[in-house]
């Protein structure tokens, strides 16, 4: 039998294993997904233990999608972009480094029928998920890309990657369409974001990365002052997927069933 594992840390809340064993499941694969909580120092034996096909596939999670990198020999070429790898796998003995967030973010933002070509974009956040979603965000052309994170020097940062950012200080408030909460904020339910927002702020979007809980006080408020919201659940499943392709090489089936797993 298979062995597929998803690392982080904190780990416990991961729904990834409910959705790779229903997709393993249903398509005959003898095959588990499980989870483990790593810390830094453990990641160079678990690569080796793909190495050893002890292990067929890893899901990497936050903290550590770009500490990994080290102990890997080939990047996909967004993994390389962005520098951020969330699945490998093993390819005629070299371990293979991919970035599925990407994919995922791309397919649910096309999916939330809003057209964000020629928008403007603010992004709260520079955390692990943040190149992923600017690289998909570039992809479609988008009229500008504004980050602001409670640390600056890490949105700086980004701009190595992508040069034509605009950083802004934490607590201020563009004009933007398309707002995404890439922060950790929400993912306990009495995080609040001190963000005010004007009340020229309606009918734009808002899109949390978060999607448990399924209503982050972000989204909360701007549902309140008369925005569209989506939480991060077809991004989440959508990257899923991807690795999932990769791996066995089949499209899973994503229907209501798998959409309510991840409820
Ligand atoms: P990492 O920073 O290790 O990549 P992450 O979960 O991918 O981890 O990112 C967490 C994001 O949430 C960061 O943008 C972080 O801001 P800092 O860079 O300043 O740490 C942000 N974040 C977490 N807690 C926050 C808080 N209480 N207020 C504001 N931003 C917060």
């Amino acid at each position: 039998m298979k062995k597929y594992l998803v690392i982080g840390n904190p780990i416990e809340h991961s729904l990834s294993p409910k959705l790779h064993n229903y997709w393993i499941k249903l398509n005959n694969i003898d095959a588990i997904y499980e989870k483990e909580k790593l810390k830094v120092k453990d990641l160079e034996a678990l690569v080796s233990r793909v190495r050893k096909k002890e292990i067929s596939g890893v899901n990497i999670t936050v903290p550590f999608k770009r500490e990994i990198i080290k102990y890997i020999d080939k990047l996909s070429p967004e993994a390389e972009i962005t520098q951020s790898v969330n699945t490998i796998h093993l390819e005629k003995d070299k371990i293979v480094g991919s970035n599925t967030d990407i994919k995922g973010f791309e397919i649910a933002i096309k999916d939330i029928n809003f057209s964000i070509k020629g928008k403007k974009i603010f992004i709260i956040g520079a955390g692990g998920v943040v190149p992923s979603i600017i690289f998909a965000l570039k992809k479609v052309n988008v009229s500008s890309i504004t980050i602001s994170n409670r640390t600056k020097e890490k949105a700086e940062n980004l701009k190595n990657f992508f040069n034509d950012l605009i950083i802004i200080n934490w607590g201020e408030v563009p004009d933007f369409d398309l707002i995404i909460n890439a922060t950790s904020l929400g993912l306990n339910n009495n995080d609040e974001i001190e963000l005010s927002f004007p009340e020229s702020v309606k009918g734009k979007f808002f899109y949390d990365v978060i999607y448990n809980p399924k209503e982050t006080p972000f989204l909360k408020k701007g549902k309140k002052l008369g925005n569209h919201i989506e939480n991060g659940r077809m991004m989440f499943i959508h990257q899923a997927a991807e690795a999932f392709k990769i791996w066995h090489g089949i499209e899973p089936k994503i229907n209501k069933e798998v959409i309510g797993l991840v409820d």
